[in-house]
């Protein structure tokens, strides 16, 4: 299976790394860029760089569309003429609607919801499809470095929050616990940063492997009368109102754009 990839940023990159680390031959790989410089590096790691995202999408049978989603447009009315039914299209823009898609495909399309952390074989790559898609070569290609879940389109914007913008929202999290501990200790951001990221590591495989939820680890940990309970407290007396008005923002943001982006369609 020939796969096609336009527009080599952040997540291209990372999809065409984890295609080639679980198995995909470089060769099988076309990918065309806005910037030159970029598609210059693919040809040293034996990738077929294309100077046209047209040429991208003659070659592939999977072709996936890693731009902005305002860019999304452009690209489809330059390769429109050379979609045939048979090519699978798929799109990890936020926002963007397979019904936009559809517009300019008649064939198999795809929403996906990547998420960085698959750079290192971890996450949950969020998917929908629509009634062309058939068979489970998509989950096949990205289930190689990335947990696969099925979801309705309809559930994308809050779900991508949990899973492709929660790594982000998580780091904001982690750099404060860090910044709030620092004028009571002698340590420096840079130890303290290692001794959280330790401890969020494995404070997730624990959740993970045991299958335990939330409420048993905190209560193993937070024993009555002691610091942990105390602080504990605290955070779920503020959090409630800051996460809710966190989803509150991220839902309006993706709206927004939503909206922005169909006006273009
Ligand atoms: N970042 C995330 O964590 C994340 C997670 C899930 C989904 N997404 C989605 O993934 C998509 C890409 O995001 P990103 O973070 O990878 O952005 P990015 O790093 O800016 O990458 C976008 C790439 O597309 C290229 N490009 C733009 N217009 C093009 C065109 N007409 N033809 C060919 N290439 C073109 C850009 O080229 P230049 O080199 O010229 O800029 C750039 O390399 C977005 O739709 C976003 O919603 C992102």
């Amino acid at each position: 299976m020939k796969i096609g990839i336009i527009g080599y940023g952040s997540m291209g990159s990372m999809l065409a790394e984890g295609f080639i680390r679980t198995g995909t031959m470089p060769g099988d790989l076309f990918i065309s860029n806005r910037t030159e410089s970029k598609r210059q590096a693919l040809q040293t790691k034996g990738i077929v760089a294309c100077t046209y995202n047209r040429e991208t999408a003659v070659a592939a049978d999977i072709l996936f569309l890693c731009v902005k989603p305002m860019e999304i447009k452009p690209v489809l009315e330059e390769i429109k003429s050379v979609l045939t039914p048979d090519k699978h299209l798929v799109s990890i823009a936020g926002s963007l609607k397979i019904a936009c898609i559809e517009k300019y495909h008649s064939g198999a399309v795809s929403r996906i919801m990547p998420t960085l952390i698959s750079s290192i074989g971890e996450g949950v790559t969020l998917m929908a499809h629509n009634h062309r898609v058939t068979g489970n070569a998509l989950e096949k290609l990205v289930g190689g470095f990335s947990r696969i879940r099925n979801v309705p389109e309809s559930e994308f914007e809050i779900l991508s929050d949990l899973t492709s913008c929660a790594p982000g929202l998580f780091s904001v999290m982690m750099r404060e616990f860090v910044r709030a501990a620092i004028t009571h200790t002698t340590l420096d951001e840079k130890e303290l940063a290692a001794l959280v990221v330790e401890t969020m590591y494995g404070t997730a495989r624990l959740l993970k492997e045991s299958g335990e939820p939330f409420d048993n680890i905190i209560s193993r940990v937070a024993t009555k009368g002691g610091a942990t309970e105390a602080g504990a407290a605290v955070l779920e007396q503020g959090l409630p109102q800051v996460f809710g008005e966190m989803f509150r923002k991220t839902l309006e943001r993706q709206a927004d754009r939503a909206a922005a982006v169909e006006k273009e369609f």
